[in-house]
């Protein structure tokens, strides 16, 4: 029998279990897209990582399958882009919907799931709830991994960036953008939301 896959909001005390899950899978499949050194730089200096703020807010959720921890990521009203609660450059301020686009937030799937659709399931439970809040439109900060992602599930962009991890070491990504409709709290291009188990 298959297990039930299940989505929720991530509370206080799912933080130990979704921080190993961030750094199992920026081990392995982060792994894939970037030198092993400068993954243990992002995860050290908190490019990657737990954000709780957005676990305040309840705007970060967990797919389970079964009892299984088997992917994370949320979406933000607040102007910080990336990083964990550690990280840099974070801003609390709240975004306003009729100006500003909500965020995308620290995606991250444990290698058993991967490439079978869970990010993609999460990205629209995010775009629906972003959609709600008021949003027209969302952005992210997408790594090389994540940019597969995201292009498949109708986000553009073209402006690449580094990020400074420590130690002079860098992660590529690229700004990512994606409009949605707000009445409906749904995406107006395709969201790819379906588990193949
Ligand atoms: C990026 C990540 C979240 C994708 O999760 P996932 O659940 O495997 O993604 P999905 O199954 O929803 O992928 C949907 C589509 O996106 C594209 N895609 C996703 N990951 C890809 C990859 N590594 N290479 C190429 N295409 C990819 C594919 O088109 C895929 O469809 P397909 O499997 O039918 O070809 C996952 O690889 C991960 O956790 N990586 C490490 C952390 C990370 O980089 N997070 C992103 C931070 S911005």
């Amino acid at each position: 029998m298959t297990p039930e896959l299940s989505i929720r909001p991530a509370l206080p005390e799912d933080c130990p279990a979704i921080a190993r899950l961030i750094s199992l899978s920026a081990r392995e499949l982060g792994a894939n897209d970037h030198p092993p050194d400068a993954v243990e730089a992002a995860l050290r200096s908190g490019a990657w990582g737990l954000d709780r703020q957005l676990i305040a807010d309840r705007t970060y959720y967990l797919v389970l399958v079964g009892k299984d921890l088997a992917a994370c990521g949320g979406w933000s009203f607040r102007r910080t882009l990336y990083g964990a609660d550690d990280g840099q450059a974070r801003s609390a301020e709240r975004l306003d919907p009729a100006r500003d686009s909500a965020r995308i937030r620290a995606f991250f799937v444990n290698p058993r799931y991967a490439r079978r659709g869970l990010a993609s399931l999460l990205l629209a439970c995010c775009e629906k709830a972003a959609g709600l809040g008021g949003f027209r439109s969302l952005e992210l900060a997408a790594t090389v991994g994540g940019e597969h992602l995201y292009r498949a599930n109708g986000y553009t962009g073209s402006e690449h960036i580094e990020y400074a991890v420590g130690d002079g070491l860098t992660l590529k990504g690229v700004l990512m953008a994606k409009r949605i409709c707000r009445r409906q709290g749904q995406n107006t291009t395709g969201t790819r939301s379906e588990f193949h188990g």
